[in-house]
């Protein structure tokens, strides 16, 4: 993909051609966090099991549950956000462009399914659930087994799916960085504006301090 010339949007909140607006870039960044945290746990679990300083590092963050309760709510507000903005969003041309489209709407559908069916096994078991004392599944004392049962056959195997997913996205957005040196990786990571050109003018010239 080459550098775009396509002049930014002052607005720093909306997303532009050019680049990623802050709206965007703070709920990619900020659920690049949650899973990277609830992968990084759920491993560092199996490896050293019940040791006192993995209880003391993973008291740091958000708990299983609760990871995938805020990646549901946020996809779900990420996904209208990029509805809004997809007509000013940077385009995804040639078969290339197209890949990249079918990679993001996977991360979407796989983000948004995980907790969702582990939501509806919560509450198909009758247990309930609740999240900083607020009753979100409320606990019925019944057991429906097809609600149960998606979970139980689909959870794990679409979440170490989407390990995958987001591991190979991760490649994919540093190969363009370090090898095509293109702009993908400014668009969501880079300036949110262009810093002023200097005219010549030393009292129109950009501080350096
Ligand atoms: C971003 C969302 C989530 C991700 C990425 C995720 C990921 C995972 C992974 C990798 C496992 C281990 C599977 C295995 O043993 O191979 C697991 C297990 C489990 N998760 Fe989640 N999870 C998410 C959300 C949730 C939510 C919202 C709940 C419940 C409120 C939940 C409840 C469970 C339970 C009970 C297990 C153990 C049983 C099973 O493997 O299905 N998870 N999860
Ligand atoms: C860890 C979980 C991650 C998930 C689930 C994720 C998901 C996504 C999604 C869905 C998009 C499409 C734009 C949007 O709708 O926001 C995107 C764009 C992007 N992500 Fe990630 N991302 C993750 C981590 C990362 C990391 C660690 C990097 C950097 C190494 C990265 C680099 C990018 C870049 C450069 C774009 C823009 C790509 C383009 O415009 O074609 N992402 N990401």
């Amino acid at each position: 993909m080459k550098k775009q010339e396509v002049t930014r949007s002052s607005n720093i909140w909306m997303d532009c051609p050019a680049r990623y607006g802050l709206v965007s870039r703070v709920l990619h960044w900020g659920m690049a966090y949650l899973l990277i945290w609830q992968f990084a746990m759920i491993l560092c679990w199996r490896v050293f099991d019940g040791s006192d300083l993995l209880k003391t590092i993973s008291s740091y963050g958000p708990g299983h549950g609760t990871a995938g309760a805020l990646t549901i709510s946020f996809v779900t507000i990420r996904a209208f956000w990029a509805f809004a903005n997809s007509h000013r969003r940077p385009t995804h041309a040639g078969w290339a462009g197209r890949a990249a489209l079918a990679g993001h709407a996977g991360l979407y559908l796989l983000m948004f399914a995980i907790p969702a069916l582990a939501l509806l096994r919560t509450y198909g078991n009758g247990k309930g659930w609740s999240l900083w004392g607020v009753q979100i599944v409320p606990a019925t004392g019944v057991k429906v087994d097809w609600m149960t049962a998606p979970a139980n056959a689909l959870h794990g195997t679409l979440a170490w799916l989407l390990l995958c997913v987001i591991a190979g996205h991760v490649a994919v957005a540093l190969v363009h960085h370090f090898i095509g040196r293109d702009d993908t990786l400014a668009r969501m990571a880079g300036r949110l504006m262009h810093r002023p050109q200097s005219d010549g003018n030393p009292a129109t010239a950009p501080s350096k301090v």
